[in-house]
């Protein structure tokens, strides 16, 4: 595929929306276009899986439920948006995708390798050319997304499970050091930007963009 896809990863309040819009003007600037979507969500069908998933009231809903709507939201995204971008050679920038179910459902919620498997058909294969983890403290991260508003199902939870999805990302950054760069949180807005800006520089040499 001709484009490039590019995803964002971190516990609530690692401020990746900001860094999002760094990257979407990186790529403006270059005389790209960029598709700027995100996870559960990015389609109409995807975004009405995301309000069952965000909802507070829904407190029955059971671990693998959770994970295969994750994944359902996720098959439609990859297939009516994401890959049909990609072959007209855009940017995709994606606030958050496969790893985030592995973080949250495998580590988080204790459901191990089926969620790889199942990721895999929703996925169909397709994998980012580079994720940015920012990595940022359960606890520092939770207290910044409380003061930023109301908290979803998933912000909700106890903080041993927001350390347990910390414990996911970092396996995954060590397991795929390659495609996923840890980017310190804590640093400051212009410092994240920069360290962002160097490996999308480097990505983009590579490719010959
Ligand atoms: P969102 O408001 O997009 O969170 P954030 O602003 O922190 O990115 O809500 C998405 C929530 O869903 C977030 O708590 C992480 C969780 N999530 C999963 O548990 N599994 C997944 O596969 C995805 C994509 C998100």
């Amino acid at each position: 595929m001709k484009g490039l896809f590019i995803t964002l990863e971190g516990g609530d309040g690692a401020g990746k929306s900001t860094q999002i819009r760094n990257i979407e003007r990186f790529f403006t600037e270059k005389g790209l276009v960029v598709v700027h979507t995100r996870e559960p969500g990015g389609t109409q069908i995807s975004e009405k899986l995301r309000d069952i998933l965000l909802d507070s009231h829904n407190t029955e809903m059971t671990a693998v439920t959770e994970m295969m709507i994750y994944a359902a939201s996720r098959a439609q995204h990859v297939r009516e948006l994401i890959i049909p971008a990609l072959e007209r050679g855009e940017v995709v920038i994606c606030d958050r995708f496969v790893d985030s179910s592995v973080a949250y459902q495998a580590y988080g919620r204790g459901l191990g390798d089926m969620v790889a498997e199942v990721n895999r058909h929703a996925t169909g294969g397709l994998r980012p050319d580079i994720t940015f983890w920012l990595d940022i403290d359960p606890a520092a991260g939770r207290a910044r997304a409380a003061k930023a508003g109301e908290l979803d199902r998933l912000e909700l939870e106890k903080l041993d499970f927001h350390y347990r999805v910390y414990e996911g990302y970092k396996k995954i950054a060590e397991a795929e050091p390659d495609r996923v760069k840890r980017i310190n949180a804590a640093d400051t807005v212009e410092e994240i930007c920069s360290s962002i800006y160097a490996c999308l520089e480097e990505l983009c040499a590579e490719k010959g963009i």
